[in-house]
């Protein structure tokens, strides 16, 4: 296996916003979702985004078999890959994955009083930074689960644009995902998204911004959020659809039988999804 290093993911954002565009996230629990990735950004010539929860890694191995995992997915990869944790809510644990090798770390503390959230995004930041790991903090809570928290209510749970200008400048965190009206998992009524806030935001935030709950979002509202700072959108409940459909489908095939095709077709399937939403992100037909 060629040895391969994963990609600062600042640097990935950083070309997001030289073209004004976005890189999509993508969540990866297998050997397959992380191939899918791979072939679909190696076709698109776009960078590969990795995000996984604690969740995801524990279905790889922990952090040295997620790593282990996507090297392995990525090993004849010609386009930049990193590999992010997702929504890590313990200092520990973001140590635990750099050191295992990840290139890049969330730190939520979103659900902390503001300089809770601060002291410990800072901590993480300053330990990070020293082995050039890039670094997302959040603010503002995004309305659905995040492991286990669940947050109800729309608008008071916003991103506010000074709170966000202070948290960056404080931190020094590499992005931010702002909260500005999406949600994780599927969505009960359509979302709309606060493109003002977001612009705000903007405004007076010097970093990358990041979009979190993108599954579902109606491409032209995530388009608006691109044309205003957005470079980076995670997908999961998407990727994990289009897999599950897949087996419905092949189900439904006459001839259909049980055998390990079944998951290339699923990895085909979770590939086109990505590959489109790449394309979207880019503003490309
Ligand atoms: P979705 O599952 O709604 O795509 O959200 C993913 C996400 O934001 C993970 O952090």
């Amino acid at each position: 296996m060629k040895v391969m290093k994963f990609a600062p993911m600042k640097e990935i954002l950083k070309l997001a916003e030289e073209q004004k565009v976005a890189y999509g996230a993508f969540v990866t629990v297998s050997y397959e979702t992380a191939l899918a990735a791979i072939e679909a950004g190696s076709e698109l010539n776009c960078p590969v985004i990795f995000i996984t929860g604690t969740d995801c890694c524990d279905l790889m191995g922990g952090f040295e078999g997620t790593v282990e995992t996507v090297k392995r997915a990525a090993a004849n990869a010609q386009v930049p890959i990193a590999l992010h944790l997702d929504h890590c809510r313990t200092y520990e644990e973001c140590v635990q994955a750099i050191h295992a090798g990840y290139s890049s770390v969330m730190i939520d503390g979103s659900s902390l009083p503001f300089e809770e959230n601060i002291a410990l995004t800072k901590k993480v930041v300053d330990y990070a930074h020293t082995l050039g790991i890039t670094v997302e903090g959040e603010l503002g809570k995004l309305v659905g689960e995040e492991g286990n928290l669940v947050v109800k209510g729309p608008e008071g749970a916003q991103t506010d644009p000074q709170e966000a200008k202070e948290f960056v400048e404080r931190t020094g965190v590499d992005c931010l995902a702002v909260s500005i009206g999406t949600q994780h998992g599927h969505y009960i009524a359509a979302p709309q998204l606060n493109i003002e806030r977001l612009k705000a935001i903007q405004e007076v935030v010097e970093v990358p911004l990041v979009l979190h709950g993108g599954s579902g979002t109606p491409i032209d509202q995530v388009q608006e959020s691109i044309r205003h700072g957005i470079r980076k959108i995670n997908v999961a409940t998407d990727v994990l659809t289009a897999v599950a459909d897949s087996f419905e489908e092949l189900k439904k095939q006459p001839g259909f039988k049980y055998n390990t095709a079944m998951f290339v077709n699923s990895k085909n399937a979770a590939k086109e999804l990505i590959k489109g939403k790449m394309k979207d992100f880019r503003f490309e037909k």
